[in-house]
């Protein structure tokens, strides 16, 4: 959603939080700001619209160099707006009326309306329309020598959601944090202290972090963190935990672009996620995480998925899986309407929340309910020791290494192989022999070699793309497996190209939507050579009695298939179980390269932003 970055230490701060911010670029990049501890006393802040290139050079403009190169302690954030547009008052840091604290603020003040009131009502001139800059004012009020204590006070009037960092003139050589469903992580170097909403700002400086949780609150020095809790005010221990991710693997490592570059490592993500975890001789998979015994794995009568977006597409696919493999009926549901609709769940239903980034408030709040309910709640994420995968206790780790674009890619593919994974050990203890759990074994060690053949056709398709590039609509089209499919690769379009895209069942379509195509209107029909195809080769006469122009993605050596459409875009041939994966990699594909002749931003497609902490 956002993303903060404090430093304190001895080298330039400005350098620290600046390369920090770069590298949270992709949780919000509407406007970006900083505050430097000068040497004269006094903060200096300096903020900007725009990307953080823009803010880089409006510091270098605004501070004099010799300032900048002595201030060793300083907060950044980058801004995707949730209170008030994205202008330069709004922008953080945020800064009390006497310019001495500044605030820098993930997450959401739900009560800052009345807050903003009762500071009005003693005076306060507010500066912007932030729920974030009654926090910079309330500390300011509680500020009398101590400002942990400041901010423990301010925080205790707040309701919502924060990870926040705050620096005060009066305490030159401290960042104070705090953290409640948003994230923070402090890395602890060699006397410096670095903090930010996730590890890709911290990995070039130490491997060594501290998973802030709910309720701490801190104050960083150059020695490292002193933490409390906010309830009790006593002190807290966490662990230091050893980050695992090679610096290079947040990025671009000459890919032009982040998405490009996680399309092409998805046969090394896939491994990652499949690594250790199947047992070829007994045909199941191996999935500790879990903390399920086999016995316990039999007894589930019923999964329910949450998940928003890519990952929600990711649990329809668990859908035909669980029930296709192991027999179990399963109800993929929008993580946000799931909380609402007073979910009804059993002792023996198994909730699996999907989140990439771990982050998500909408798929959290899921996780909460279900837990509440008494449900059995097993995390699949990407982001090692990310609020889901803590609060759910158990669950499989993608290990896809960071997702920098903003458009899912990795992470879908490898969510759907670890679905595959769960549906193959449930179905073992159900109805699939040792020798079918053998040949599926067999057939999902094989994916990552089949995204390899998938990727070999990178250019074919950026010839197909090229023809479609400036299409102002675009239907998708699957059935039964592959329909979930269909609407991923829609999202993927609409996001990064702006084309306006939607996915269909194949049999939907002429239920209404038919009435849209016309020879300026595309349909992707998902034709894999896997059973449903005939049908859906007749939807797509449909499509072409309409004028549509239809875009294959095909079987290799399908000739029915390939002669029923205009353009082909081809992908190996598999079984239905891993259909999804190969045909999400050429849509990606597709999309990028749409995106790429469009002139669009890729990585940061507009108005979105990577983790979306907010209900
Ligand atoms: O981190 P999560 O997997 O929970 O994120 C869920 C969605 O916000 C995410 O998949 C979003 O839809 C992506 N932009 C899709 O490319």
């Amino acid at each position: 959603m956002c993303g903060i970055v404090g430093f304190v230490g001895d080298r330039p701060a400005a350098d620290v939080l600046l390369n920090g911010l770069r590298r949270l670029e992709y949780r919000g990049y509407d406007s970006a700001g900083l505050a430097l501890m000068g040497t004269d006393g006094a903060l200096h802040v300096v903020k900007q619209t725009g990307k953080v290139s823009a803010l880089a050079e409006k510091v270098r403009k605004a501070i004099p160099r010799k300032e900048v190169r002595a201030a060793h302690v300083g907060i950044a954030h980058t801004r995707w707006a949730t209170h008030g547009l994205p202008t330069e008052a709004n922008a953080h840091p945020q800064v009390s009326a006497d310019g001495k604290i500044a605030v820098v603020h993930n997450g959401i003040i739900e009560n800052y309306a009345a807050v903003r009131a009762q500071l009005e009502g003693r005076g306060v001139v507010f500066a912007s329309q932030t729920d974030t800059e009654v926090l910079a004012h309330l500390i300011a009020a509680y500020e009398h020598g101590d400002l942990l204590a400041a901010v423990m006070e301010a925080l205790r009037r707040v309701d919502g959601t924060y990870g926040i960092a705050v620096v005060s003139t009066e305490h030159p050589g401290q960042v104070v944090v705090a953290r409640k469903g948003s994230p923070l992580v402090v890395g602890v170097g060699d006397g410096e202290t670095i903090v930010a909403s996730d590890v890709s700002a911290i990995v070039s400086m130490t491997r060594n972090v501290i998973y802030l949780q709910d309720g701490d609150v801190g104050v960083v020095t150059a020695d490292g963190v002193r933490l409390y809790g906010l309830d009790t005010s006593a002190s807290v221990e966490r662990p230091v935990a050893s980050v695992e991710w090679e610096v290079g693997a947040a990025e671009k490592e000459g890919y032009e672009h982040f998405m490009l570059k996680e399309i092409f490592e998805q046969p090394s993500s896939l491994r990652n996620a499949l690594r250790g975890r199947l047992e070829m001789n007994r045909g199941t998979a191996i999935l500790s995480g879990l903390n399920l015994t086999p016995r316990e794995l039999a007894g589930i009568r019923r999964c329910v998925i949450v998940g928003c977006g890519t990952s929600l597409h990711a649990g329809m696919v668990g859908k035909y899986l669980f029930e296709g493999l192991a027999d179990v009926p399963t109800s993929p549901e929008q993580a946000a309407e799931f909380r609402y609709c007073n979910p009804i769940l059993a002792p023996d239903d198994l909730v699996i929340a999907i989140s990439q980034s771990g982050e998500t408030a909408d798929t959290l709040a899921a996780v909460r309910e279900a837990v509440q309910k008494g449900t059995v709640v097993a995390g699949l994420c990407n982001v090692v020791g990310s609020t889901i995968a803590r609060e759910t206790g158990r669950g499989v780790y993608l290990h896809a290494g960071p997702e920098i674009g903003v458009a899912s890619t990795k992470a879908f593919t490898s969510q759907v192989a670890v679905l595959l994974l769960l549906a193959l050990k449930m179905g073992r203890g159900r109805r699939l022999s040792r020798e079918e759990g053998m040949t599926l074994c067999r057939e999902i060690e094989g994916i990552p070699g089949l995204v390899e053949q998938v990727l070999a056709q990178n250019e074919r398709i950026a010839q197909v793309a090229e023809k479609y590039a400036q299409v102002r609509d675009a239907f998708f089209i699957g059935r039964g497996i592959l329909y979930p499919t269909a609407l991923e690769g829609a999202l993927k379009l609409k996001e990064i190209s702006y084309i306006h895209a939607e996915g269909y069942q194949a049999a939907e379509l002429k239920h209404g939507p038919i009435a849209l195509l016309d020879e300026s209107v595309p349909v992707v029909a998902l034709l894999n050579d896997i059973p449903g195809k005939e049908k859906t080769l007749g939807n797509v006469e449909e499509c072409r009695a309409r004028k549509a122009p239809v875009i294959g993605i095909v079987t290799a050596g399908d000739e029915a298939a390939t002669a029923a459409v205009a353009d082909v875009i081809e992908v190996p041939r598999t079984s239905s179980y891993v259909a999804p994966i190969v045909t999400a990699v050429a849509l990606q594909i597709f999309a990028y390269h749409v995106a790429r002749l469009r002139g669009c931003e890729i990585d940061q497609p507009r108005n979105l932003a990577k983790s979306v902490t907010v209900e």
